[in-house]
């Protein structure tokens, strides 16, 4: 079978290079011309654990192919999916500019049966509005070429995309014609027989999921920050409470923890589009815009700790900060708690040292508009490093390295031994021991 996959970001790489694995020939295009050379050569622009390794493996077996010229590859591939970005604009809607050029070029240039494919993650009614676009070019052309569209939306997460994508929990498939429904069969032919879930919808259901799924985990996390928020209040042990309700049936188990707030592309712009969607559509959702207000105040939860800790006299102290992104193993700091944290700190005079495994030089990046802000920021090598002199730590991202730290030399860098830990990964009795003053999300040793 040959598909060719446009965009190259995150679920662009993952996909193509996963469909290869699963014996697909490949074709993967992208208007960046510069980014399809380095692939060529085998060269990854993101960070994401074991794409690397697989996508060389299935380039040098001649499955996976780059290229910046969609308009040409189309006479040989059977379905082409879509997985540019779509991303919001500041009304929170989706800029489609992206998605409908690739549906333009597709019109201009098929001249057989193909499906095209949405697999970036659309408004509702989008996929329908592709289809009259390349309509639209076919009547341009006056040719009569038969195609259709669906909606497959991508629900892998940055960090562990290559095991979200080859061991999904489902895998949705909005069709409306049995011609496309037969041949994406065929390409997932192979998870099926692995028993993993596909399921087939109409094509508005199938953008609708995608929101739908995001929207439940953003309102699942908050709803546990609140009951956390309140444990810290009223001496529960959060921890205790997130083990004694996992797995039941009301609450499932996943994401049942608390931390410092949610984000990254694609989860936390997933919600904001839903929200706005509705307001398009003259409806509110309610529950959703409060799980949003629970999140951008969580993402303040770690300094209010440090400014309690120290009654507000923050000018001139120094903090460590260990780990910039929402999750670990990824390069995505988009719309996450690091950002609003930096910001709060260098605004009351703190001077932070932050080190990340991977997020160092996106946050160089997203840091260079703060102008002369960046100067009470130093950026360390290596986690110890960054606890040199420091008044207090706030560990941000659930990275397994933080999790397990070599205290002895925590004790010896730190000036103050006060830890705020923002993913609850440290044993309280533990940290007591070793003479750290410790809070979590949902637990203050001074109660
Ligand atoms: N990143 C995630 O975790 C994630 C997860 C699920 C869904 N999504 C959705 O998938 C889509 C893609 O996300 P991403 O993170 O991979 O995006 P990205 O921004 O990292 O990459 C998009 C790529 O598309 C290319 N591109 C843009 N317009 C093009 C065009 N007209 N023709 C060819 N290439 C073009 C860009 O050059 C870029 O390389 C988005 O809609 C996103 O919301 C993302």
């Amino acid at each position: 079978m040959n598909v060719a996959v446009v965009g190259t970001g995150t679920v662009g790489l993952v996909s193509s290079t996963c469909f290869a694995e699963m014996g697909v020939n490949v074709v993967c295009v992208d208007v960046d011309q510069a980014k399809i050379d380095s692939l060529q050569k085998g060269e990854i622009p993101i960070y994401e654990p074991d794409l690397a390794e697989m996508m060389q493996r299935n380039q040098r077996d001649g499955r996976l192919h780059f290229t910046a010229d969609l308009a040409n590859i189309l006479d040989e591939v059977e379905i082409v999916f879509c997985a540019v970005d779509a991303s919001l604009d500041e009304y929170g809607s989706a800029d489609l500019q992206g998605v409908l050029s690739v549906a333009r070029v597709f019109g201009q240039n098929i001249n057989k049966y193909t499906v095209f494919v949405t697999e970036s993650t659309v408004p509702v009614g989008t996929t329908k509005k592709i289809g009259r676009v390349i309509q639209k070019e076919l009547d341009r052309r006056g040719v009569s070429v038969s195609f259709d569209v669906a909606c497959n939306p991508e629900f892998l997460k940055e960090g562990s995309a290559i095991v979200d994508f080859m061991k999904p929990e489902r895998i949705v498939v909005g069709v409306e014609s049995e011609q496309a429904k037969e041949l994406m069969t065929r390409l997932y032919r192979l998870m099926m027989l692995n028993n993993f879930r596909v399921v087939f919808t109409d094509i508005p259901s199938a953008e609708m999921i995608k929101f739908t799924v995001s929207s439940m985990l953003a309102t699942r996390i908050s709803f546990m920050n609140d009951i956390a928020n309140l444990c810290e209040l009223v001496g529960a042990d959060v921890n205790m409470v997130c083990q004694g309700v996992d797995g039941g049936v009301a609450a499932g188990n996943k994401n049942l923890y608390p931390s410092c707030g949610y984000g990254g592309h694609g989860f936390a712009t997933d919600v904001k589009a839903l929200i706005q969607q509705a307001q398009n559509n003259g409806c509110r959702m309610r529950v959703l815009e409060a799980a949003e207000d629970v999140n951008r105040n969580q993402k303040k939860v770690l300094f209010k700790k440090l400014f309690r800790h120290y009654r507000g006299y923050l000018i001139g102290k120094t903090v460590a900060l260990w780990g910039l992104t929402a999750n670990p193993e990824t390069t995505d700091m988009s719309d996450g708690t690091s950002l609003v944290l930096l910001d709060l700190l260098v605004k009351a005079g703190v001077n932070v040292r932050i080190y990340d495994p991977v997020a160092m030089d996106e946050c160089k990046r997203r840091l260079s508009p703060w102008g002369a802000a960046v100067e009470s920021i130093v950026y360390c090598g290596d986690m110890y490093e960054a606890l040199l002199g420091v008044d207090a730590l706030l560990l941000v991202t659930g990275w397994k390295p933080f999790a397990s730290p070599d205290f002895e030399l925590m004790k010896k860098n730190m000036k103050q031994r006060f830890v705020v830990d923002g993913r609850n990964v440290y044993d309280a009795e533990n940290m007591k021991k070793n003479g750290f003053v410790y809070e979590t999300v949902g637990y203050r040793e001074a109660f």
